[in-house]
């Protein structure tokens, strides 16, 4: 089998990884791919979200199914396209996808599916957005309807901070993104992630995991995409996750699929976890990214079969064989970030770290050049390990992160300290 996996970080270098341990996996290419990538698989330069060029390019290299890895590509429509060609795809239409890409549409399939999820109302001008939170009162949290590259929310502790949010929304800070925005109920409680393949009807859940949001050290600092992760989520247990898995996702399977607009792929359902009951917090329509790292690590090549499962309409029956076991991923990023960060530095002694079924560095943003491999984003290195405990997973990433000479880059040095406390 030719496989093609769209996007070019951490994820599409973890999800590459997963189907090369698969013996169904003939060619694989991956575009734009990076400098990780281009060390296992071909790496082509193609316009993902222009779905005439992927069409171009998957006929013109024998592709027979493709993953489509971030969510521009999905939300621009160009699994649709890649379908209506005839090609077996992995990821949702660009319908479905609205799941991630509108806020008040993913609200909107909450309530009619009864899932629990904060409480929200919908402003298309500031002044009644502004009464509301004056009423509400705060904590509350402002969401920019669209996608705003994870920068749209705002948890605001004080109603001055909610109208700033408000005034900043409305007046363009986040483009057509908040030209609607959303007000939500603040929830408490502790987050974990929860992916679930998806074929239209049909959902398996293919594992949990917790990120690290925070750039610092004990969760401080600003935001970023993510700092590290692990899986599995102690907090989502088996019944936990049966409840997200009975009231939340299922009941959206099926609204999606009365509204006429099926959802396929991997649905990322964020979960706020609050006395034993789970809450939605938000959709994703793709892996999390560094989410992707340790799941796909653990579960190793039959990630292809469920992808491909899930692509087909064939996800009913398939079961996931879980090795009892943990993964953590350490993001190594560029000093500065998520702030104005250096390009360009030299990253040495990545020889030295080993690579197999328990231990690989997956390369987020990284470029090679001239036998060098420079950095060449804010978020750069994933440094992935499995282990039988979280805290063996933990020791093999660090001491990976230990041999990595780059004096540019920082990391977090508390990725699960949640779980290992
Ligand atoms: P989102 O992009 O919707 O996931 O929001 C980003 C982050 O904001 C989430 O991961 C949560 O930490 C936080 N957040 C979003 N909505 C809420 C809410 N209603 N209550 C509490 N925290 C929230
Ligand atoms: N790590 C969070 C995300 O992928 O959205």
């Amino acid at each position: 089998m030719n496989i093609l996996i769209l996007g070019g970080g951490g994820r599409e270098h973890a999800l590459a990884w997963a189907c090369l341990q698969n013996p169904k996996c003939d060619k694989l290419i991956v575009a734009p791919g990076n400098a990780g990538i281009a060390q296992i698989a071909e790496c082509a330069s193609l316009d993902i979200e222009d779905g005439a060029a992927v069409i171009g390019f998957s006929e013109a290299n024998s592709i027979d199914f493709i993953i489509v890895g971030p969510e521009a590509p999905l939300a621009a429509g160009v699994a649709d396209d890649l379908r209506g060609a005839g090609f077996s795809v992995f990821g949702p239409s660009k319908e479905a996808a609205r799941l991630e890409a509108s806020k008040s549409f993913t609200k909107e399939v909450c309530d009619a599916a009864k899932a629990p999820t904060a409480a929200w109302k919908r402003f298309t001008e500031a002044q009644p957005a502004l009464d509301y939170v004056a009423a509400e009162g705060a904590p509350i949290v402002v969401k920019a309807d669209g996608l705003a590259a994870g920068k749209g929310v705002i948890v605001a502790e004080t109603v001055d901070q909610a109208q700033d949010a408000i005034r900043d929304m409305f007046g363009g800070e986040f483009g057509a993104a908040g030209a609607e925005v959303v007000i939500e109920e603040f929830m408490a409680g502790e987050e974990a992630s929860f992916f679930v393949l998806c074929d239209g009807e049909t959902a398996l859940p293919i594992g949990t995991a917790q990120d690290h949001k925070r750039v610092g050290d004990g969760d401080t600092g600003p935001n970023t995409g993510g700092m590290g992760a692990y899986s599995p989520a102690p907090v989502l247990t088996d019944e936990i996750a049966q409840m997200a898995l009975d009231e939340i996702v299922k009941p959206t399977l099926r609204v999606m699929a009365e509204r006429g607009t099926p959802y396929q792929g991997v649905l990322y359902a964020g979960l706020m976890i609050e006395n034993g009951k789970p809450r939605l917090v938000e959709y994703n329509v793709r892996f999390g990214d560094p989410e992707c790292q340790v799941l796909m690590l653990r579960l190793g090549g039959q990630a292809l079969d469920l992808m491909q499962a899930a692509a087909e309409g064939r996800l009913e029956g398939c079961t996931v064989n879980w090795a009892d076991d943990h993964a953590m991923t350490v993001v190594m990023a560029a000093k500065g970030y998520p702030g104005a960060y250096a390009k360009g530095t030299e990253i040495k002694g990545l020889e030295a770290c080993p690579e197999d079924s328990k231990n690989m560095v997956f390369h987020a943003g990284t470029r090679a050049e001239g036998g060098k491999v420079l950095a060449s984003g804010g978020r750069v290195l994933n440094v992935t390990a499995r282990g039988a405990t979280l805290a063996e997973a933990a020791e093999r990433a660090y001491a990976m992160v230990d041999s990595i000479d780059w004096p540019e880059g920082f990391y977090r040095s508390d990725i699960g300290w949640r779980a290992l406390s």
